[in-house]
């Protein structure tokens, strides 16, 4: 049975993905393939037609397609509430015309409607995560800013059934107050969030600094009048004003307010249904510092979260809900790594290499672990391209830029020559999995670098450069049989230099989706500061270097 999953156009993140009897086969990112980075609100277009032709399949072999929210004239004008009615039905209104217009450019023209499926965009999450975690029970949690009926849900999985416990109405969004913090912290919504995560560590929280927020039932709630006025009152830093005491400080209330709630969330969930089992999904999923407290709680003893937690992973959650419907079968495929997306191989490469030689010298490794590793002791910054891409918006170790996260100054050096970015935006070590308990007392695994643990202080010092200023790190561990060149990679350094970790972030410069080709990988080398270019099994340096 062959299934399409498809993220809704009026996503925020887009994407495509391949289910081949339950099991997934291909999955992109339509950024990746546009250079339009998140591609919101946009049809999957290219990410669908990279999904069949990798198969050899056309839309005639697709059995079922399935879109990762509602159809707007389901939902539009459900959670009206009595209190705000004039509002609540005007904006209901809104939703259904903007729905619609989305649905118009579905890029499937002529498919038989019979065959096309909307699924509830918190199911659909909630399905890319628990669907996939290879537990047969679990509870979960969906959160985002907002996703068609419902901003959230508290659900218990089991076996191939999603039951809904709790939904939060659009109104009362946890990821909605985080974007629109954001935004008034001067950073672009659905894109800067991260950025007040990374901030939040430098202030202090005030655990009653967000008043709306309301803490006397069991699952706290916001009050979305007085939401309002919060925000009414609080002044926006313009782009180019500094970060001030006040911003951190509102970082940190942020932050630490949304811990909060999640824990809460997770102890309710807990108490209805006594599972040591916790997954996460959800753009609000993506919150690595969340994560982490999350999976210190001490009835948490398996945590998954979906690398591609944001909209993207709707297209595989539906995908996956379909199936489930359709077959009444157990899901048994479990999502050990992110590599779905295009690769290239080594005459490719050369080609696109070729192409650059007035810039550039190369040469064909015979052993690109080793020879990567070495640069890397010597300090050089590396482009590391292997590989299928990654989903989701870490790179895991395929569309990488690396470093020795051993010398302090490598942040800045990165921050600065490589990435563009402000210089507090820190970085991630990835770790070989056997060696996580030398950096971390926390012995989860954590393969999507979307769970941030205390380190260790007497071993801090060797990946100083990817630790944030709070004594955290969000790892990724690297597991030898999922990624073996990256594993491999990592063995080679710390037999040079002792330290079984590299600094890892993605390949590309701030404003810019991950590179996808090699082109654009050697396009991106050329025109940063990144020193060595490992590329398939060839090394390149620049001709002025
Ligand atoms: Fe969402």
């Amino acid at each position: 049975m062959n299934i399409l999953g498809i993220t809704h156009p009026i996503s925020w993140n887009n994407a495509a993905c391949l289910l081949i009897d339950g099991e997934l086969v291909s999955m992109v990112e339509e950024e990746r393939l546009n250079r339009i980075k998140h591609s919101p609100r946009m049809p999957a277009k290219l990410a669908m037609e990279y999904c069949l032709n990798n198969s050899n399949l056309s839309l005639n072999d697709i059995d079922y397609i399935a879109i990762g929210f509602d159809k707007a004239s389901n939902v539009a004008f459900k959670n009206l509430g009595v209190d705000n009615i004039l509002s609540d039905l005007n904006q209901a209104a809104n939703w259904l015309i903007e729905g619609k217009k989305y649905e118009k450019i579905l890029p499937f023209e002529n498919y038989p409607a019979d065959r096309v499926f909307f699924i509830n965009h918190h199911l659909a999450h909630a399905a890319s995560s628990f669907f996939v975690s290879g537990f047969q029970e679990a509870n979960i949690i969906s959160l985002d800013g907002s996703g068609g009926s419902e901003s959230g849900i508290l659900a218990t999985g089991k076996d191939s059934q999603i039951d809904i416990l709790h939904r939060f109405p659009n109104k009362e969004s946890w990821g909605l107050i985080y974007e629109l913090i954001t935004e008034k912290l001067g950073f672009r919504r659905h894109s800067g969030e991260g950025k007040v995560m990374g901030l939040a560590p430098y202030g202090k929280p005030d655990p009653n600094g967000l008043p709306f927020v309301k803490w006397d039932k069991p699952i706290p709630y916001i009050d979305s009048k007085l939401r309002k006025e919060y925000m009414d009152s609080l002044p926006t830093r313009l782009k180019n004003e500094p970060l001030l005491d006040f911003h951190k400080n509102l970082a940190a209330t942020l932050q630490d307010t949304l811990e909060r709630a999640a824990i809460r969330m997770a102890e309710y969930l807990y108490s209805v249904n006594a599972s040591n089992n916790l997954c996460l999904a959800g753009g609000s999923a993506l919150n690595c510092s969340m994560n982490g407290k999350l999976a210190n709680l001490p009835f948490v003893k398996n945590i998954f979260i979906q690398p591609a937690s944001h909209d993207s992973g709707t297209a595989l959650g539906a995908a996956l809900m379909v199936y489930a419907k359709k077959t009444n079968k157990n899901l048994n495929f479990v999502m050990k790594h992110a590599y779905w997306g295009p690769e290239s191989n080594d005459d490719q490469i050369e080609v696109a290499l070729e192409k650059y030689s007035a810039k550039l010298n190369y040469y064909k490794s015979q052993n690109i672990t080793l020879d990567t590793a070495v640069e890397l002791s010597n300090g050089k910054i590396i482009g590391w391209f292997q590989g299928r891409s990654e989903i989701g918006p870490r790179a895991l170790g395929n569309r990488s830029i690396l470093a020795n996260p051993s010398i302090a100054s490598m942040k800045d050096k990165v921050n600065n020559q490589v990435k563009h970015r402000e210089p507090w935006r820190p970085f991630a070590p990835s770790i070989l999995e056997e060696e996580k308990g030398r950096y971390f007392k926390e012995q989860k695994n954590s393969p999507f670098m979307i769970l941030a643990f205390d380190t260790l202080p007497e071993t801090r010092d060797e990946i100083i450069a990817a630790v944030h200023i709070d004594g955290t790190a969000r790892p990724q561990t690297v597991n030898k049989l999922t990624n073996p060149i990256y594993w491999n990679l990592i063995r080679e350094f710390q037999k040079i230099s002792g330290i079984p970790a590299v600094l890892n972030t993605s390949f590309n410069v701030d404003s810019q989706p991950i590179v996808n080709t090699p082109e654009e990988a050697i396009e991106t080398f050329l025109n940063c500061g990144i020193e060595v270019l490992s590329i398939g099994n060839f090394i390149a340096k620049k001709l002025d270097e």
